[in-house]
């Protein structure tokens, strides 16, 4: 102990151990990006699944959003990540596909659950995605609405995408409810004239495009429609939108298992039904109840 002392005291060594100390917190990233990099073909909108405690504390999150149970949120998030059918979608369309060689077969939605949850809960009438990329948000979304319409609710998803390839995955029984607009998103959402019950920002990812889509679709949201930002993590347009139109934003930090990407997040935009007690009132009542 006192040879650790002693040692401690010398500036040099002392930089050294605690520089080792923060790179031990970072080291294991190499191993996973060794691995990844034989297993995934991936190189962009990198795919993975969630650890088990960031899956249920999503679930926490949607219930607070969408006004739920906690276990009508996780029956849900169950059904989407026990899909087979969707599962072996995935794996054939990418195994077909000539793009598929830079996507990875295995169909892992990280976040996207949370999307997955918001369409089955809300039944929306119309959902709306802007950038599309391969797709994986787009068949997500529509095995939602395909199992609404299986109860009896129907709805639409219109994807838009810059990029004229985007969008491979939306094939087969997913097209019966999907649309992609291809071209500039605000353009796109411009000339889409319905009311949107979900809308999902995840094209151009810059602030000031993300903001702009928020306004471009403001006056066709209602009080029950629900604003995702798959860019929260990174800007605050959907925080900025949500004060200026008095809605209440809350951000999901998701944990990806066993992956080097260290993971982005969900902005959600809402208008809350909960009703929060006033701390005075609050503060008043636990008194009340000590004195009984
Ligand atoms: C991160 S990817 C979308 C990922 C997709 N939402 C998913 O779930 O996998 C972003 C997409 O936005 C598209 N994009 C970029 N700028 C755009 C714009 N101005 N209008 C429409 N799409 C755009 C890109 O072509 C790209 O496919």
């Amino acid at each position: 102990m006192r040879i650790l002392a002693l040692l401690k005291r010398i500036w040099l060594l002392y930089f050294l151990r605690r520089l080792w100390n923060a790179t031990t917190v970072f080291n294991f990233r190499y191993w996973q990006i060794l691995k990844w990099g034989f297993s995934s073909r991936e190189d962009t909108n990198y795919t993975y699944d969630l650890t088990e405690d960031n899956i249920r504390y999503l679930a926490s999150t949607l219930a607070l959003v969408l006004d739920q149970e906690y276990a009508a949120v996780w029956k849900y998030i169950e059904e989407i990540r026990s899909d087979r059918y969707l599962q072996n979608h995935v794996a054939q369309t990418v195994g077909k596909s000539p793009l598929g060689r830079f996507a990875d077969r295995k169909a892992l939605f990280g976040r996207r659950l949370g999307w997955y949850v918001a369409a089955r809960v809300l039944k929306p009438k119309t959902v709306v995605e802007t950038g599309v990329d391969k797709g994986l948000g787009s068949v997500l979304l529509c095995a939602a609405l395909l199992r609404n319409r299986d109860e009896g609710f129907d709805g639409h998803y219109y994807g838009t995408d810059i990029n004229p390839k985007a969008g491979y995955l939306l094939d087969g029984a997913y097209k019966e409810v999907g649309t992609i607009l291809y071209g500039d998103s605000i353009e796109s959402l411009r000339n889409l004239n319905e009311p949107i019950d979900l809308f999902i920002n995840d094209s151009d990812h810059s602030s000031e495009y993300e903001y702009r889509e928020y306004v471009t679709i403001r006056d066709r949201l209602h009080e029950k429609s629900i604003v995702l930002s798959d860019n929260a993590d990174m800007c605050t347009a959907l925080f900025r939108f949500s004060r200026e139109t008095n809605r209440q934003f809350l951000f999901f930090k998701e944990v990806p298992a066993d992956h080097w990407f260290p993971g982005a997040g969900i902005g959600f935009s809402f208008f809350s039904n909960t009703r929060v007690p006033e701390p005075k009132r609050h503060l008043a009542e636990s008194a009340t109840m000590l004195e009984v």
